[in-house]
């Protein structure tokens, strides 16, 4: 294939003489360039570079391309000095293969923590920070884009991707995301804001008819893209896979050019997500085109044909291929690669993994503390500790698929715990050691078959726990002050989430939890769990058991270091649930319509043209915008930990916050005072009650949040939080439009959905702000 296409762009230059007017490439011709292109090269340019995707090699990459393991790219035309440019995948780091067969050189990336730990920090300047350091490896490995960050909203616990995205709401997705583009595009490479939209669920995603309101998607859905292409200009998007209302994502020209060109003012390119030609489901090359689908992705020579025939016979105009190909042309003069740059494949992996700490430091979430935490607090540190669990010796840096970063090393829960003095017990250690060894080579011997998401260069898997039997456990409290024990959980791209043994604990696990604590607390010795999961998982039944419980999620390569600075108190935690813990898995109301008989869909069944799974094809959102605390706070429903809870080490006083309002602006504001004995930094969640209006609902939403420096006891700071008025609308379908009612709004300021500290109040007219009518539901 690669073979076709250099054959084709050869043959492309040799047909087309060179004259002194074949204008090169320059921020101020493109126009010129457009207008000396061949139909066959707009073409090729609009078919991604990555010809042979679906090789054995897939997401992996073709080693023999300029950057191996890099996803894709956009194809080189030299004659009019437009140069090839590279995406890779993230968006937990840059994602591309660590040796190369030619070399002895690694090519390692820094792992930072995944989605929902960046997210859960609720701080945009750190996630900025972290965009930086990625923008900077991936101009560093001669790349131009990164495929992220992920944004699909938290529809549901079970999704297998939740890992990557960041949150239930799409406020706190949204301003994330806005800092980790303004991080990534500030060192002048790009993003791929993903998966656009709707695509949170893994099972069939290539075929399922995701079926919403209007207002379901404009409010929870869209709102988080919305938010980034406004405030944060992302290069690219990445269209997903899905349907909506009937209609292919990737040639929906109601989301693709209504909503995201002549509603948010996108001016960058649309890139599909990696599928190749999709004529079997139904999907036509020359549909995307007009849909405002700029470019296919990783795409083959049969789409190039389509596009030229396409506007051979008409069903294809000239001007719609122009406007992508214009739009390549503009994204094509902003990179790296056009730019010159030359990378030196050795970015500053030290100076990352400083930044990678903070954020798995400040993204962890204490979960629950009966006082047993920090460590060494009422005394010294204890000196020898048991690790259980697979996880504190195989410790889950990320999840599996293309969010699997290859980084140089992972500190584990051994290592993580030895840096402050505290070790682990030998003959643990080694047990687990061979175990995991055992269960590794044995995971591999009974994979079945070929599943591209669980090849090796795609994560690393959880292993099944071994018993812990009363022998072992009294052989260990002879030795150890205390018990770790933790719980990790794997998931990733292609595959959604079981409850039993996924979301909830195993039969074993729950044994573990139970006889662990009973030996241990029987010598009145502290038992800590650490969930190592980048995703929500049940609680209720366990968390009486241990001392205290720390969501450490998949926090990247120097997770072990975080989770060791929090339990001893050198960092004290300030990390905030991005999603509701419900107290089961079914208690969301979108369980009922998420599909839960997991079809693995297999290498095989994507390759035959991504068919449809016809016993998935369609997912209702039944629950509408009632999704994670819009619905459990509004019906006042029990919960295990509500959106934005966790616990620190001292106490933060708020003061009564004020609210103005200058033109469209709203400003709050708030004191928030250190009143405990440790500093520490606190998050202040601004949520609105909206006045009585013509559309129901939710007793309050997330609108504006912020977070402090580290505050010393007895120190304050003023937070200052701004918003739109229009971020208070909701969307009224009726008259597609933001409506947002005349009326007193109450802003509710707390640290948790839950827990409100003060609220202040403002009366606005009525606001209204038209909008296309796009993604009607179909009757
Ligand atoms: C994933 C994307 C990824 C792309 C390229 C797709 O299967 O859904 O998130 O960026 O592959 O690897």
């Amino acid at each position: 294939m690669i073979m076709n296409i250099k054959i084709l762009a050869f043959a492309m230059t040799m047909s087309i003489t060179a004259t002194a007017q074949t204008p090169k490439l320059s921020k101020n011709n493109i126009d010129e360039v457009l207008h000396a292109m061949t139909l066959e090269e707009k073409a090729s340019l609009l078919i991604g570079g990555e010809y042979d995707f679906w090789s054995t090699t897939a997401v992996a990459g073709n080693s023999s391309r300029t950057v191996p393991g890099a996803a894709g790219s956009t194809i080189a035309i030299p004659r009019l000095g437009i140069p090839e440019t590279i995406l890779t995948d993230g968006p937990a780091g840059v994602r591309i293969n660590p040796t190369r067969p030619e070399t002895d050189k690694t090519f390692y990336a820094t792992g930072f923590p995944v989605g929902s730990c960046l997210a859960a920090t609720w701080n945009t300047e750190l996630a900025s920070r972290v965009g930086k350091a990625i923008g900077n490896e991936v101009k560093a490995y001669n790349c131009d884009v990164i495929l992220g960050p992920g944004m699909n909203i938290h529809r549901n616990p079970l999704c297998g991707r939740n890992f990557e995205y960041y949150s239930e709401d799409p406020l706190l997705t949204g301003k994330i995301a806005v800092g980790y583009v303004n991080g990534v595009q500030s060192e002048g490479a790009g993003v791929s804001i993903k998966h656009f939209a709707v695509n949170s669920q893994e099972t069939n995603r290539t075929g399922v008819d995701e079926q919403l309101s209007q207002r379901a998607a404009r409010e929870i859905y869209l709102r988080g893209f919305e938010i980034a292409v406004r405030e944060s200009h992302p290069w690219t998007v990445m269209s997903s896979y899905n349907r909506i209302n009937g209609v292919f994502v990737q040639a929906n020209y109601d989301l693709l050019t209504k909503i995201l060109r002549d509603d948010w003012g996108f001016k960058g390119i649309v890139m599909t997500d990696w599928c190749g030609k999709r004529e079997q489901a139904g999907l036509y090359t020359i549909d995307e085109v007009k849909a405002g689908n700029d470019l296919m992705e990783p795409g083959c020579k049969e789409q190039v044909d389509d596009i030229v025939a396409g506007v051979k016979s008409g069903k294809l105009r000239m001007e719609d291929v122009d406007k992508c190909v214009r739009r390549i042309l503009e994204y094509i003069v902003l990179t790296p690669h056009f730019n010159g740059y030359k990378g030196n494949n050795a970015p500053d992996l030290k100076t990352h993994a400083v930044v990678s700490r903070e954020v798995a430091e400040e993204g962890m979430v204490l979960l629950k503390n009966n006082g047993v935490l920090p460590l060494g607090a009422k005394g010294s540190l204890p000196k020898r500790v048991s690790l259980y669990g697979t996880g504190s010796y195989n410790f889950l840096s990320g999840g599996v698929g293309s969010g699997c970063v290859h980084t140089p090393y992972i500190i584990d829960l051994v290592q993580g715990l030895k840096n402050v003095g505290i070790e682990a017990t030998a003959d643990l250690t080694e047990i687990y050691k061979k175990y995991i060894d055992y269960a590794k080579l044995k995971f591999e011997a009974d994979r079945s078959g070929y599943r591209w998401f669980e090849a090796p260069l795609m994560g690393d898997q959880k292993m099944p726990e071994i018993d812990i039997t009363q022998e072992l456990l009294k052989k260990q409290l002879k030795q150890s002050d205390m018990a770790v024990i933790t719980i990790s959980r794997q998931a990733g791209e292609g595959i959604d989430r079981k409850i039993d043994g996924e979301f909830n604990l195993t039969p074993q696990e729950m044994k573990m939890i139970q006889d662990v604590t009973t030996a241990y607390h029987a010598e009145n010795k502290p038992v800590i769990v650490v969930i190592n999961s980048g995703s929500v998982m049940e609680t209720t039944s366990w968390s009486a058991y241990p001392d205290a419980i720390l969501l450490a999620w998949q926090p990247g390569e120097e997770g072990g270091n975080a989770v060791a600075d929090i339990l001893t108190g050198k960092v004290c935690p300030s990390g905030r649930l991005s999603m509701t813990w419900p107290l089961a898995a079914t208690d969301h109301p979108s369980t009922k319509n998420f599909p839960q008989d997991i079809d693995l869909f297999t290498y095989e069944n994507l390759g035959a043209g991504g068919a449809p799974i016809p016993t998935r094809d369609v997912t209702k959102h039944e629950e509408d915008i009632w999704v994670g605390y819009r619905f459990f706070d509004t019906n006042r429903r029990q919960v295990a930990y509500p959106f934005g809870f966790g616990l620190s080490y001292t106490t933060f006083n708020f003061s009564a916050p004020t609210v103005k309002r200058s033109g469209d602006k709203i400003t709050v504001s708030v004191t928030v005072k250190n009143t405990g004995s440790v500093a520490g930094k606190e998050v202040a969640q601004v949520y609105v009650a909206a006045p009585k209006g013509k559309l129901e609902k939710p007793t309050k939403e997330l609108k504006a949040f912020g977070k402090t420096r580290t505050l010393k006891p007895g120190e304050t700071q003023t937070l200052q939080m701004t918003l739109a008025v229009r971020d208070l609308a909701s969307y009224d379908e009726k008259n597609s439009q933001w409506l947002a009612d005349a009326g007193t709004y109450t802003f509710l300021v707390g640290s948790n959905v839950e827990a409100v500290k003060g609220k202040a109040t403002l009366t606005l007219p009525q606001y209204t702000e038209k909008t296309s009518n796009a993604l009607a539901m179909k009757k």
